[in-house]
């Protein structure tokens, strides 16, 4: 079973101060295709689009699950909604909720770079840097966080805790 912490970890207005100044950081980059990688990334990634707000700001959502042995190396990534995308020549921001081992988003460069964007430029909410096994870093990073498990705010644990405003630590409990 799982236990959650007391306090949560991220509160949701230390969410929403970041994401003010979060969003000048990407102003500066000025995107022109979000890319937003479902299901974690819902909430973060609709909070910080309406901060990018332009006439000519598009969104589109595709879909990342890694599968393979991720503990060891990098599995194989398996990415649904890519097929349609035209981002040839865009400056591309892609969007997820946490870089953990980093294999997810890993392959998801990989299968963007071969589709001829002008630029890609990664944005996490939460970076989890000491379980990193890929070679790859967030050009835009929300809060770093220590190597625990987290819900909320769109971050699940079996598809349960997504709805939650705030970032919570979840922990085993002991039997
Ligand atoms: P990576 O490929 O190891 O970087 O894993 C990225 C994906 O694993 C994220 O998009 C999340 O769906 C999931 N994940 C990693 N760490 C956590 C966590 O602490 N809480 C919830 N989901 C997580
Ligand atoms: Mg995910």
């Amino acid at each position: 079973m799982y236990r959650m912490s007391e306090t949560p970890l991220i509160t949701a207005s230390q969410i929403e101060n970041r994401l003010d100044s979060l969003a000048q950081e990407i102003k500066a980059y000025g995107p022109d295709i979000i890319l937003s990688a479902l299901t974690g990334s819902f909430m973060f990634s609709a909070d910080l689009s309406r901060r990018l707000a332009t006439p000519e700001l598009q969104i589109k959502f595709i879909r990342a699950s890694s599968y393979g042995n991720s503990t060891e190396s990098c599995g194989k990534v398996k990415i649904e909604g890519i097929e349609n995308l035209d981002i040839r020549e865009k400056k591309i921001l892609v969007i997820d909720d946490i870089l953990d081992t980093g294999c997810t988003m890993q392959g998801i460069r990989c299968a963007l770079e071969s589709l001829g964007a002008n630029e890609i430029r990664i944005c996490v909410l939460l970076d989890k840097a000491e379980r990193r096994i890929a070679d790859i870093h967030a050009d835009y990073v929300g809060f770093d966080i220590e190597n625990k498990f987290v819900v909320g705010y769109g971050l699940d644990y079996a598809d349960n805790f997504r709805t939650f405003p705030d970032i919570w630590t979840l922990s085993e409990e002991n039997a």
